[in-house]
């Protein structure tokens, strides 16, 4: 078999060639970083760097962009202009329009294009097809809402040199934009925030012709430094040329038809010293510094999705999935920009103290962050965002960019994956296996083994002959199958799905028009183009249950290889002048591809049989900016060692902040074969990431989770059975991140914006607005952590009640045990448990709850604790026409009561209900635990329910404090009805 270019490492797992090796050795092996573009590997990065250094190291450096004079206009909350660039060269000018809107959210959108020549002014090269103008869809496939401008922005000031508008809630908010050089500062309350251009670094790389030059003969092996030297003495300035037309790496040349065509800007984060986002990183939640010094990175983080095989940890290289949303943040304030560009992104962060201001209030200077933004081509396009909290600006993001979909509920279960059930009788015999040692689990996974040769939606007819069989054995305790779709389409003959994706020509496009052919798992393939239409149509009609035969309702898709991975091409992925739909290059839409495929499923899913209408549910390796609205996202192909168990907590958290929370990391390590303590704590950790799921490469011994042998069987069986009896708290906390972005895991930064020390703390989590404070055991041999305390509440120990000696802003050293999952409750909150284990989450549907009401330190106050529990049919979307039930439980320590009453101030009896409402009917509070309860409640026997109309007694349990555990109190056979008004008195 020929391979173009030099195999991928991927490549050669998929030949076997190394497949004993990375069975014996394979946690050693590392990504071949070599094999991925360092900044100054990629032309538009290097040249933008250098244009940084050249610019901040001069000190009479003045950006050669101007607003034309007399250009500006304001109306309706939108300000345009056009900037006008000087070429240094050539003393011409290009004219780019911006265009500032100021939206009624309050979020400000600035946007720079390129003004449009003439036809014939600009030719392409090798008489391309792509598409000349810059790329401006992005906006189309990222956005979806919150778009509508503010009228009541208005021009606080303007003089020929500069306007001020005012905008935003009570218009706090200002912008001014300066118009020699251009420059915008984004002010809250009278003082900057967020500055634009402030350092000189705007960059629009201009559309030029090519001017042929007569090139010296190159003879390989020859080298041309001379050559080079000549070239640079005769080119003006520092402009290098050597890659604006084209440009090689790793044996793969990029024709570059536009020429150089890069956006770039300096922004500034004033007074503030943490920025977070951007994700995926294998790096620390609050981002490094990127230019070199004592613990900082050499590099940029990258922003280009790829199939990063091992990747290596601490490092601001790309990883599978991009969004470009950076909050920044100190004490009492969160601002942030969301730089919506889908090409190839580089982000140099660097900080300092305030040079202009040394002597500013209180004698401290202040720290400066300074983000350089490098995009290979499209719109410089940002939003700005001035926050002040960090809820608010998940938020706005989330009504730019849309919320995480409403999940299928068995979603937030245990997920049993591996690199493959080898067989329908495999499957059967895991599944059997999980409930003999009373291991609850929702759904079982096929990776790519299950398909005929790698032709998906097909069967490997002599390993699973009986697919419906086994999706029934499934079905039985309410189990689903996941099974993976790729993008890329086995090229042969006899497959129907590849011969019609020819026929009616709907792959992604080599640069020169035709079918884009490259090798992927199945050999020589073509990729589906999402981005069309027709192709999106067609990937729909592949799902039909009786197309997509030995599918059924319980079974769901994962898509994975969507960067999209090409093993022979440049950087395992596409090349960037292949095209889409509507001739747009990959390198306008790369970031995006990933997003486009995961919704062509999602649509596919939910058009999979008329008149049947449910959430889908399918897992996606590649994402962008709005990919949270149809799935969940996994980290990718991790190991089996304790510094990716470790990895994973910062990654889940900046996915959370970054809008897309329904992510998780593979359980045990992807690579390599996790030791008992390993895997153990991995489950224990893994019960805490919104998505759950154990997964292990083809050459990973066997680790399904009762293989392990006790006392870890026992164990990993507790941490299962811990996610299940806290669903109905996970599945409300999903329900806020549905409604407002809110993330379902959260950094302290997020719930205290106000404590410094624990700003850049990455290692430990509330989960939802439970008051449950995780932190997981991430080093080997460990048998206590250290948990930062955030605030002055009382903590207790989830398990034993003990009340935690806990101080404001210092650590406390808990005792972890093997056994034992640190995890704290904060006093103040009431969360729901179900607590009765059984085999899966569909089988809890209907079973009764049990209330916990964590006691605060002022346990006397009117709203002494709250929480709420939202619970709808877990899998149609009948929620959305009030098909659910939201309760809000509040503890009142004056009156001594908790009431229950809709959360949102429904009149709940004016519901009319359906067949799952009606069923709710008989479920019920089972039981209530009071951790915490006055010491006066000794001797209490009954409390008072009050319900319906209806008043009786429930049966009360006091346990007295003893020995550092916190007094409680059970109420037990409750009896009120869950979607119910209640009081109980105590
Ligand atoms: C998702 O698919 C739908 C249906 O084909 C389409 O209307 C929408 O534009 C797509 N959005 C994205 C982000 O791909």
């Amino acid at each position: 078999m020929h391979v173009a270019g030099p195999p991928s490492s991927r490549w050669a797992a998929y030949l076997g060639l190394l497949s004993a090796l990375s069975a014996a050795f394979a946690p050693a092996v590392a990504v071949k970083e070599h094999d991925f573009k360092k900044c100054h590997q990629s032309g538009f990065c290097q040249r933008n760097r250098a244009f940084a250094d050249h610019a901040l190291a001069s000190t009479a450096w003045e950006s050669p962009y101007t607003i034309a004079a007399e250009s500006g206009s304001f109306k309706d909350g939108q300000y345009q202009a056009v900037i006008l660039k000087t070429v240094s060269d050539s003393g011409e000018t290009v004219r780019l329009p911006i265009t500032v809107s100021f939206l009624e959210s309050g979020t400000a959108r600035v946007t720079v294009d390129e003004e449009k020549r003439q036809k014939g002014e600009i030719e392409l090269r090798h008489d391309s097809k792509a598409r000349k103008e810059r790329y401006n869809e992005a906006e189309q496939w990222a956005i979806v809402g919150g778009m509508t401008l503010d009228k009541a922005a208005k021009i606080g000031y303007e003089d020929k040199t500069q306007i001020t508008v005012k905008y935003g809630p009570s218009s706090k908010f200002e912008a001014t934009i300066k118009l020699s050089p251009f420059s915008i500062d984004f002010k809250r309350d009278g003082s900057s925030q967020i500055k634009f251009n402030d350092q000189g670094l705007l960059n629009v790389e201009h559309w030029r012709p090519k001017i042929e030059k007569p090139e010296p003969e190159k003879t390989e092996g020859e080298s041309t430094e001379e050559n080079k030297a000549e070239e640079t003495k005769e080119e003006p300035k520092d402009e290098d040329e050597s890659t604006w037309w084209d440009e090689t790496f790793g044996g793969n040349t990029d024709t570059k038809p536009r020429g150089p065509e890069s956006v770039a800007l300096d922004i500034s984060f004033v007074g503030y010293e943490h920025v977070y986002g951007i994700p995926s990183h294998a790096s620390s939640l609050s981002l490094k510094q990127t230019r070199g010094g004592d613990g900082n990175y050499q590099e940029p983080y990258r922003m280009y999705n790829a199939d990063v095989f091992e990747y290596i940890l601490d490092s601001p290289m790309t990883l599978y999935g991009s969004i470009p949303f950076m909050q920044a943040h100190r004490k009492d304030s969160s601002v942030g920009v969301f730089w919506l560009n889908a090409a190839e992104t580089w982000v140099d962060i660097t900080k300092g103290k305030d040079a202009k201001n040394p002597l500013s209030l209180g004698g401290k200077a202040k720290t400066n962050t300074h983000t350089h933004w490098i995009s290979e081509s499209g719109l410089l396009d940002v939003f700005v965002f001035l926050g002040p909290t960090p809820k608010d600006l998940t938020a706005k993001y989330g009504e730019l960019t849309g919320t995480t979909a409403m999940p299928q509920e068995f979603s937030l279960g245990y997920h049993q994956c591996r690199w493959n059930y080898v067989s329908d009788d495999d499957v059967k015999d895991v599944d059997r296996k999980m409930d003999k040692f009373k291991m609850p689990y929702d759904v079982i996974w096929l990776d790519i083994e299950y398909t005929d040769e790698k032709k998906y939606f097909t069967w490997d007819k002599h390993t699973f002959t009986d697919p419906i069989g086994m999706g029934k054995q499934l079905d039985s305790h309410g189990r689903k199958l996941v099974t993976i779709i790729d993008p890329h389409i086995k090229n042969v003959d006899n497959y129907p799905v590849v011969a019609e994706m020819k026929s009616k020509d709907l792959g992604v496009k080599n640069k020169e028009g035709n079918l884009f052919e490259g090798w992927c798992w199945p050999g020589s393939s073509h990729w589906i183009d999402a981005f069309s239409p027709a192709s999106r149509e067609w990937w729909s009609s592949l799902f039909k249950y009786d197309t997509f035969k030995g599918t059924m309702e319980n079974t769901w898709i994962w898509n994975d290889m969507n960067e999209p991975s090409v093993f022979n091409g440049p950087e395992t992925t596409m090349p960037k002048d292949n095209l889409h739909d509507g001739n747009w290059e990959h390198r306008d839409v790369h970031n995006l591809n990933g997003m486009t495929f995961q919704n062509a499923t999602y649509h596919a899913l939910i058009t999979r049989k008329p008149g049947e209408l449910r959430r889908p549910f399918v897992l996606t390796r590649s994402f962008f900016a709005g990919s949270q609205r149809v799935g969940a996202m996994w980290t990718g192909d991790n190991q089996a060692a304790w510094d990716h168990l470790q990895a994973s907590i910062p990654m889940i958290l900046s996915q959370g902040i970054a809008g897309f929370p329904f992510s998780g990391a593979d359980v045990g390590g992807f690579f390599g074969n996790p030791d008992k303590d390993l895997l153990t704590r991995w489950y224990q950790a893994g019960a805490f990431y919104p998505f759950f799921r154990g997964h292990a490469h083809i050459d990973a011994r066997r680790r399904e989770p009762y293989l392990i042998g006790e006392p870890y069987t026992t164990i990993i069986g507790a941490a299962l059975r811990l996610r299940y009896s806290l669903l109905p708290s996970w599945y409300t906390a999903f329900r806020h991140a549905h409604l407002d972005g809110t993330p379902v895991v959260k950094p302290m930064f997020y719930t205290h914006p106000s404590e410094e020390a624990g700003l850049a703390i990455d290692d430990q989590f509330f989960v939802g607005n439970t008051g449950l404070l995780a932190k997981p055991v991430t080093e080997k041999d460990q048998v206590s952590v250290d948990v930062w305390i955030p605030d002055a509440e009382v903590y207790y120990d989830y398990f034993t009640y003990a009340v935690v000696p806990t101080r404001k802003g210092e650590r406390v050293a808990l005792e972890a045990p093997m056994e034992k999952i640190p995890l704290l409750m904060r006093g103040g909150h009431v969360f729901a448990r179900r607590d009765v284990p059984r085999r899966s989450s569909a089988l809890m549907r209907w079973d009764d709850y049990t209330l916990v009401v964590t006691v605060p330190r002022d346990g006397k106050a009117a709203v002494a604790a709250e929480g709420d529990l939202y619970v709808d049919d877990g899998d149609s979307f009948d929620f959305q026409d009030g098909q659910y039930i939201h309760r809000r439980f509040v503890f009142d320590g004056a009156a001594k009561s908790l009431t229950s009453v809709d959360a949102e101030g429904r009149d709940t009896a004016a519901i009319k209900e359906g067949e799952w409402m009606q069923r709710m009917r008989a479920v019920g509070v089972d039981k209530i635990v009071v951790v915490g309860a006055p010491a006066s409640w000794a001797g209490k026997k009954s409390v008072t329910v009050e319900s319906e109309g209806k008043t009786w007694e429930a049966r009360v349990e006091f346990t007295p404090a003893a020995q550092g555990r916190a007094a409680f109190a059970v109420v037990k056979k409750v009896g009120v009805r869950i979607g119910a008004d209640w009081r109980v008195g105590f």
